[in-house]
Formats: structure tokens, C-alpha cells, sequence
């Protein structure tokens, strides 16, 4: 949508991206975990943020039941508002990766033209983005089924859920690939660590 306010222009202030790296002693990302309810998104996010920690890195949590409770309580599960959802997120993601944290968005994000537009909006402001597809079959996760909404899905209680009567657009080209039905947690979480030494992202 166009922008509404007009005459409005960035301010910079005296401290940059640089001189906030050097205080945390890592730079700020923007992992972002997709994939079905269920899969394990929210679950890989926390075991990471307590492996990140333990190493002195400081990362946040953005979450979609989390964020859904708060800033966007107005929003439901249409394609419109999932995109609202994940516009809103993803600048919200790319302020705290820009603060120098290591930001651990996970969301459904079904939709591949949203997730590039969450690519994009970090480019445009030289921030990295990962992609982290959180891949489980569709059956291993309706049979975890940890809130029970597959079931009322099913049942037809709940309209328009993903991966039943809504769809799910799987990445074609994530940077990290977690098949979190062939992985323990661990190993998920030392793929993602070794990932970001690779990329000096941390040490
Ligand atoms: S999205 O698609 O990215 O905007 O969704 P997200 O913000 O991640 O929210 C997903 C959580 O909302 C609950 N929920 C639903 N998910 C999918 N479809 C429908 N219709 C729906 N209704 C409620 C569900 O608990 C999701 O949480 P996770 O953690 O993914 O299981």
C-alpha cells in the first residue's frame, strides 16, 4: 500500500550498526523460521535462544501466538491479514536485527511473496536474512498436534488452517533446511550455530 504520511524522513543518529556490534561483540540477523503449525518453529527458537545465550549472544524471540496476543490482535488468518501480519514482523525484525540482535522471528509465513518481501525489506537495509524452513511432513505434524487445532480443524471448528483447508508455500531456496522429523533439537540447533560461525555472524 502507498504510504500515508508524507514529508517524513529518516533521522541518524551518532551511534551506528558498526559501533553497536562492537558493544555486543557479534552483528544483528534475522533468522526466520517457516513452516506448519506444529512443526517446530517455536520449538527450535527457544532451544536456540539458550544456546545463543550461553555463548554471550544476545538474540529476542518474535513469536506468532506471542505477537498475535499483542501489537497484532487485530489481525485473523486471511491471506490479507497474514500478509499484514508478517509485513508488520518483519519491520519489526529488521529494527532489532539493525539494534545488533540476533532475532528469532518464527512465524507460519505461508505465503513465498511475503517471505520475500521480509527478504527485501532486510537488502534494502544491508541487514542479513536467513531463511530457516522448519520442514515436517504435514501427517508427523498433525499427529504431535500440541494445541489440539489440527483436530478442530479437521472437525471443521477452525476455517481456513493451514496446511488443512489453508496452504502452506514451501521455500525453494532456504538458506538453512531443518527436517525436524529426521533431526533431535540438538542437532538442530548446532546446524543453525554452525551456520552463523560460518557466516561470521558469531563466533
Ligand atoms: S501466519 O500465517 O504466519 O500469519 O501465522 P502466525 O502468526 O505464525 O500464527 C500461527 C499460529 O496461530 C494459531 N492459529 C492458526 N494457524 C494457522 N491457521 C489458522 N487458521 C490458525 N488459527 C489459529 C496457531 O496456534 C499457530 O501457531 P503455531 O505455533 O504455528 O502452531
Amino acid at each position: 500500500a502507498e504510504p500515508k504520511a508524507t514529508n517524513v524522513h529518516w533521522h541518524h543518529g551518532e551511534i551506528n550498526r558498526d559501533d553497536r556490534a562492537s558493544i555486543l561483540g557479534h552483528k544483528g540477523v534475522t533468522l526466520w523460521f517457516t513452516g506448519l503449525s506444529g512443526s517446530g518453529k517455536s520449538t527450535v527458537a527457544v532451544a536456540l535462544e539458550k544456546a545463543l545465550a550461553a555463548r554471550g549472544v544476545l538474540s529476542y524471540r518474535l513469536d506468532g501466538d506471542n505477537i498475535r496476543l499483542g501489537i497484532n490482535s487485530n489481525l485473523g488468518f486471511s491471506a490479507e491479514d497474514r500478509k499484514e501480519n508478517i509485513r508488520r514482523v518483519g519491520e519489526i525484525s529488521r529494527l532489532f536485527a539493525d539494534s545488533g540482535v540476533v532475532v528469532l522471528s518464527s512465524f507460519i509465513s505461508p505465503y513465498l511473496d511475503d517471505r520475500e518481501m521480509v527478504r527485501r525489506i532486510h537488502k534494502e537495509n544491508d541487514l542479513e536474512f536467513l531463511e530457516v524452513f522448519v520442514d515436517c511432513p504435514l501427517e508427523e505434524a498433525e499427529s504431535r498436534d500440541p494445541k489440539g487445532l489440527y483436530k478442530k480443524a479437521r472437525a471443521g471448528e477452525i476455517k481456513g488452517f493451514t496446511g488443512i483447508d489453508d496452504p502452506y508455500e514451501a521455500p525453494t531456496k532456504p538458506e538453512l533446511h531443518l527436517r525436524t522429523d529426521q533431526l533431535t533439537l540438538e542437532q538442530e540447533v548446532d546446524v543453525i550455530i554452525k551456520n552463523l560461525q560460518e557466516r561470521g555472524i558469531i563466533i
